[in-house]
């Protein structure tokens, strides 16, 4: 996968690009990701990015030049990649919210181009003819793109084949698997009295299995109980719902939904 990321700021970018497991993964040839500079593309020599809102009001907005000049360069440079392999994402608080089944849909992309805002906004020209996609990454107002950027690179890149060592998996991840993560333990086995649980040290891989099952459903259920609607649950993990006293995952009754099917013929 290639990114670019189209910034004011490109130090910030590539000072990030090269730590951890992004850097790791840019040594390994599995993604190559870049900034690039969109003063270099403004076409003044005081390299104005920005200029005053027609109409009046606060604050600067992000010229078209620059972002056209720029996403044209970067889209001639890598023309082996059909346009239908890559995305233009616009990073603004306007946008789609991000989230990991957004971050699974980037991964298998050929080329991702982020274009990072700054100042009061874009040039809504700017909105209307480069973007596949724009991306938030929450309901708050940062002063530009670029953290966002990298939130969706770190998220991207983790995903990507290889990326992530066999001991990294990310298949068990918060998200991945409609349901937060059950919680973890590592030595030692008591810590200031606060034993690691039982089970864990058990070697029971199957209890292991529930347990760390059952904690996700708990936990999910007292933290994020809108994600439970939309997971996969099995008769199982509804049993356990219901159990813990979720009782709207009750398995459904063969003669409840037969009594449900007749009132909704009832005139
Ligand atoms: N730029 C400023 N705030 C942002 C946000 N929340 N998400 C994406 N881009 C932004």
């Amino acid at each position: 996968m290639r990114i670019d990321v189209l910034t004011v700021f490109p130090e910030m970018i590539r000072h990030a690009l090269g730590i951890s497991i992004v850097g790791r993964a840019r040594e390994q040839g599995l993604l190559t990701a870049e900034a690039v500079d969109l003063r270099a593309f403004a076409f003044d020599r005081h390299r104005t990015t920005d200029d005053a809102p027609y109409g009046g009001g606060p604050g600067m907005v992000m010229r078209p030049e620059p972002v056209f000049a720029a996403v044209d360069s970067v889209v001639a440079g890598s023309s082996q990649i059909a346009s239908e392999g890559r995305d233009i994402i616009l990073l603004t608080p306007q946008g789609q919210v991000f989230n990991q089944r957004l971050a699974a849909e980037l991964a298998v992309r050929e080329h991702l181009i982020l274009i990072c805002g700054r100042y009061e906004g874009f040039d809504e020209r700017i909105r209307d003819h480069l973007p596949t996609r724009e991306l938030s990454i929450g309901d708050y107002v940062l002063t530009g793109g670029e953290l966002p950027a990298l939130v969706v690179i770190d998220a991207v890149a983790r995903l990507i084949p290889g990326v992530l060592g066999s001991d990294e998996s990310a298949e068990d991840d918060s998200h991945t698997s409609g349901v937060l993560e059950y919680p973890h333990y590592t030595r030692p086995p008591v810590f200031r009295d606060w034993p690691v649980p039982d089970v864990l040290l058990s070697g029971n891989h199957a209890l292991i299995r529930r347990w760390r099952r059952e904690r996700s459903l708990e936990r999910t259920l007292a933290r994020r109980p809108d994600l439970l609607d939309s997971c996969p649950l099995t008769e199982d993990d509804r049993v356990f719902l219901v159990s813990i006293g979720a009782t709207r995952f009750a398995p459904a009754k063969p003669a409840t939904r037969e009594r449900s099917r007749r009132a909704a013929r009832a005139p």
